[in-house]
């Protein structure tokens, strides 16, 4: 080393900005500077350290534990699956904070597998400090800004442009197309955004600029965009690298390792968000006093202490403050420092690169230095390609014991022994200064040496990645419109159940006048509800439910004991003829008599009988039509209490002795009226649906008598089938109805009870197919078959304890194939279909209420409605839609619901009960 820098210093001696110390000679000026660069050397065992903590960091953060801020974040980006290569179209691309204070604007042509490749048309344009510091609207109205000053210059149509948002910060995504800022890093720092969804906001302001129409269709990190983006090699690229202002990666990870997303199936890209690892027990010896000196200057003080070391925003700004230090120390520029030196910023990440690398020759180096207003001395040049050396091969290594711990997760998600993969590198630090890559390179083989792995670079700067990705998103958002245009139908809103609730009110006023309505108002012949005096054995029949049962029902002071048992009809019997149907009946009880050792006794019996009868007495009932499943012949227009009694006639071994035949809404309100003497109403949602309450007897025109008060059974199943309801029913509703046994009755019932729900599901799944937009648009035999979707299943999807892999599951037992969009989406129809039956329940029970509180003329009216049924106890949320709906419609009653435990079959009993009391009293 020659004297020029103490010939240099000691001319400037004195001079402001210089080291007024006494100064080293040259020689231990490299010692020095050498001495301080120790600092920066990170040791292959500290290496490693690295990688096993960052390795432990992910693996907590992949289990759902709470990280700390300090810890990598691991945030899934909905990204399911690399390119097929297959995508196409034009797309507008928007980067935003991957390079520095630039955004770009890319035009994107995807060509898929068969074209030639298109260069896309980009501009870049330059953000403002006080716009990367300023409120975040201003931000985002910029952007709004380049981008309809880029497509200006193109010839492009204003509407219908699609955009994909690359947004290079750490973000907690819920979507494609959703996702919320955590926190600034890298130079921005603009107000109002954090904690707000990114793709809003710049929609808004996309809006608020009103030049072009442009949907805003998905929104990727920029590793995601650089390792979409890549054109695959042997295999698909699985993680993608970036270094540039900042540094992140992201990677195919196995999507049930992910606890956020309670998924079991396929891989999902997880941003590691590597830049916030600071891990004090490791890092802490390798952070230098330079290192804390960036952190306290910078605008986010105690975060991203990670990126800080490796990321090109501050690997200029770490050089500056060694040679600031050494200028003071009086080991460089002959003691003196510059206020460029002195001054944030001044020195680029460019600068760095290109001092440090040996080729560059001395004379840049002393450009560069002199550009800064130092004064250069001979030593100086060479010390300070050192230092640019030591601060830059620290980052490349660093980031390698990063890439090594994505290694060995894959290495052991995958369990694999030797793991092949492709990286996808993006980033300026890449794209400009390769000696980087060559030290990550050489660093990931001694950290990983049994991986082999491939440096691929990206295209178009992830561009081509983010195109991607929006392509894929498009695609998605077009399936979403086409649900949700499918769906709308069955989404009612306040006016349209309004409307039933009066369309309703006003049909059961007709037919309790005896005018033509599709309410049909049956007078029961039950004229009070249990007063709790009935006493006594009684048998009971329950046909026309899930289950046929016969009871066992003795009612005594200490409470109603119950014993029963199911049997089976089989299909061919409730479809055969009416005398087969009614033999079995009667073979049923005397089996039951048999084993309840009854044979012999002739105890009275109620008959609940769910089917619409017109009744003469409490036991005559003459069926009108049959309903749900059965059809048996010869049935219809016959008193069916006379068809049982002749089948006991003809079976002669048995006396049976029968009282009363009770619809199952009766029975229902009965048997909670027992315990309730408010339960004035009956509600069945079951197989079938319909109600019962207590209507004035003045009221109803069929029977004589002007006091008092008789259950009336609406049949509000065959509600619309005068056409009322035309307008609420869709092409699914028609498809159903078509393929029943009974075509064009009981509309209502069959938009709203469990015989149906399933059917109306699987016909909508059907059209999605058809769309391609559920099941890749394959239609399976299954599926096509009639009754296959059971309306449990819907209970069961619906259900809030079942996670979308469980309504998989469910789904795959009928032997489809499906991704978790259309399990999504299966279950999206479910609800839409659950939701409109529970709704449309609700606006008749809110005419029913209503209407008791006007023929009382109350203010207010408090009421029971007893309950049964299998859908509305069995649905996780039917029960609680049919009461919010009531309770919106009806906003004068206070409804409670009450659900029957004993079903009608109780009910029945205690009709008969009743009867017998009643005719007791007669004959004293
Ligand atoms: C039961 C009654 O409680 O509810 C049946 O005893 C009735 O007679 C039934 O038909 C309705 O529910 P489901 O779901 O069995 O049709
Ligand atoms: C920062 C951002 C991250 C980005 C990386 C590289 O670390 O938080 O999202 O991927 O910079 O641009
Ligand atoms: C059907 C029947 C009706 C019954 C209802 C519930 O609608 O016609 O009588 O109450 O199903 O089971």
């Amino acid at each position: 080393m020659d004297s020029i820098g103490s010939v240099g210093l000691r001319q400037r001696e004195g001079a402001p900005g210089c080291s007024q110390e006494g100064l080293p000679c040259p020689s231990d000026s490299s010692e020095l500077v050498l001495e301080c660069l120790q600092q920066f050397k990170v040791t292959k065992t500290q290496l490693r350290q690295i990688q096993a903590s960052l390795l432990g960091s992910m693996e907590q953060a992949l289990g759902g534990q709470a990280s700390p801020a300090s810890a990598v974040r691991m945030l899934p980006t909905y990204v399911g699956s690399t390119p097929h290569g297959t995508e196409q179209g034009d797309f507008v691309v928007l980067e935003l904070g991957a390079t520095g204070a630039s955004l770009r604007v890319l035009w994107v042509t995807l060509v898929g597998i068969e074209g030639h490749r298109m260069e896309p048309r980009s501009q870049e344009f330059v953000i403002p400090p006080e716009v990367m510091l300023g409120p975040g609207q201003q931000l985002f109205d910029f952007a709004a800004h380049c981008l309809s000053e880029f497509l200006d210059a193109l010839p492009v149509d204003k509407e219908g442009l699609q955009l994909g948002f690359s947004f290079s910060f750490p973000c907690h995504q819920t979507g494609l197309d959703r996702s919320t800022l955590i926190s600034w890093t890298k130079g921005f720092r603009c107000s109002g955004v954090e904690g707000h969804d990114v793709v809003q906001l710049l929609r808004d302001a996309i809006k608020r600029q009103g030049a072009y129409s442009i949907d805003v269709v998905a929104v990727v990190n920029d590793t995601v965009g650089t390792m979409m983006g890549c054109e695959p090699g042997v295999g698909p690229c699985e993680v993608g690298l970036v270094v540039d202002t900042g540094t992140n990666a992201c990677y195919m990870e196995e999507a049930r390792h992910v606890a956020v997303l309670d998924e079991d199936r396929g891989r999902v890209c997880v941003s590691v968000e590597w830049g916030s690892f600071s891990d004090d027990g490791v890092l802490g010896p390798v952070l230098t006093t330079f290192d804390h000196a960036l952190d306290r200057e910078s605008l986010n003080p105690g975060a991203q202490r990670f990126e800080k070391m490796i990321g090109g925003l501050y690997l200029g700004e770490l050089v500056r403050l060694v040679l600031a230090h050494l200028a003071q120390r009086g080991v460089l520029f002959g003691g003196c420092t510059s206020p460029a030196l002195l001054s944030h910023g001044s020195i680029l990440l460019e600068h760095v690169a290109e001092m440090k690398d040996p080729l560059a020759g001395a004379a840049r180096v002393h450009a560069i230095l002199r550009d800064l207003g130092l004064s250069v001395g001979a030593s100086d040049a060479e010390l300070v390609q050192y230092v640019c050396a030591a601060v830059f091969t620290r980052a490349a290594r660093l980031c390698a014991a990063a890439l090594a711990a994505v290694l060995a997760r894959l290495q052991h998600s995958r369990e694999q022994q030797v793991l092949q993969i492709a990286v996808a590198t993006g980033g300026r630090v890449f794209e400009r200064h390769p000696s980087f890559l060559s030290i990550l390179q050489e660093t990931v083989m001694l950290l990983a040496p049994e991986c082999d792995v491939s440096f691929i670079p990206s295209v178009d700067g992830g561009g081509q990645g983010v195109a991607m990705v929006t392509a894929v998103a498009a695609r998605l958002a077009a399936h979403r419109r086409l649900l949700e245009e499918t769906l709308a139908p069955f989404r009612l809103d306040h006016e349209q159940l309004a409307a039933v609730r009066a369309q309703m009110r006003e049909a059961m006023v007709k037919g309790l006048q005896g005018e033509a309505s599709s309410l049909r108002m049956l007078p029961t012949y039950v004229r009070a509800t249990p007063d709790g005096t009935e006493r006594g054995d009684f048998l009971a029949l329950d046909l026309g439910g899930t289950n046929f049962r016969v009871l066992l029902v003795r009612v005594t002071a200490g409470g109603v004991k119950i014993t029963s048992q199911v049997y089976s009809i089989p299909e061919y019997v409730a479809q055969g003829s009416g005398q087969q149907l009614f033999d079995h009946i009667v073979d049923c009880i005397v089996d039951f008599q048999q084993k309840q050792g009854l044979s012999g006794q002739s105890l009275p019996l109620g008959f609940t009988f769910s089917f619409p009868c017109r009744q003469l007495g409490l036991d005559q009932g003459i069926l009108l039509n049959w309903t749900k499943g059965f059809n048996a012949s010869d049935c219809e227009g016959q008193d069916v209490v006379c068809l049982l009694r002749e089948a006991i006639r003809r079976r002669q071994a048995v006396e049976l002795n029968v009282v009363a035949i009770v619809n199952d809404t009766v029975g229902t309100m009965m048997s909670c009226g027992y315990e309730d003497p408010r339960c004035e109403v009956g509600l069945i949602v079951g197989t079938g649906t319909n109600a019962c309450y207590m209507e004035e007897l003045q009221n109803v025109a069929t029977v004589p008598g002007d006091s008092g008060h008789m259950c009336i059974n609406m049949e509000w199943g065959a509600f619309g089938d005068d056409g009322s309801l035309d307008l609420l029913r869709t092409c699914f509703d028609a498809n159903v109805d078509q393929a029943s046994i009974n075509p064009g009755k009981q509309s209502f019932e069959k938009m709203i009870s469990g015989m149906y729900l399933g059917e109306i599901v699987r016909h909508i799944l059907l059209h999605l197919t058809s769309l391609g937009v559920l099941f890749r648009g394959q239609q399976t035999q299954r599926l096509q078959t009639r009754d296959i979707f059971k309306t449990k299943f819907l209970s069961e999807i619906e259900s809030d304890s079942l996670a979308l892999r469980q309504v998989r599951a469910i789904l795959e037992d009928l032997g489809l194939s499906l991704t978790s969009d259309d399990a999504l989406m299966v279950l999206e129809v479910c609800q839409a279909v659950s939701q409109r039956a529970a709704q449309l329940c609700g606006a008749g029970v809110a005419a029913v209420v209503e209407k008791i509180r006007e023929n009382r003329g109350l203010e207010e009216l408090t009421v029971s409605v007893g309950v049964d049924g299998t859908l509305y106890k069995l649905h996780p949320h039917f029960s609680s839609l049919v009461a919010a709906t009531v309770r919106e419609l009806a906003p004068r009653c206070v409804v409670t619901f009450l659900q029957s435990e004993d079903g009608s079959g109780k009910g029945a009993a205690l009709v008969t009960a009743v009867a017998c009391r009643l005719a007791q009293m007669a004959r004293v």
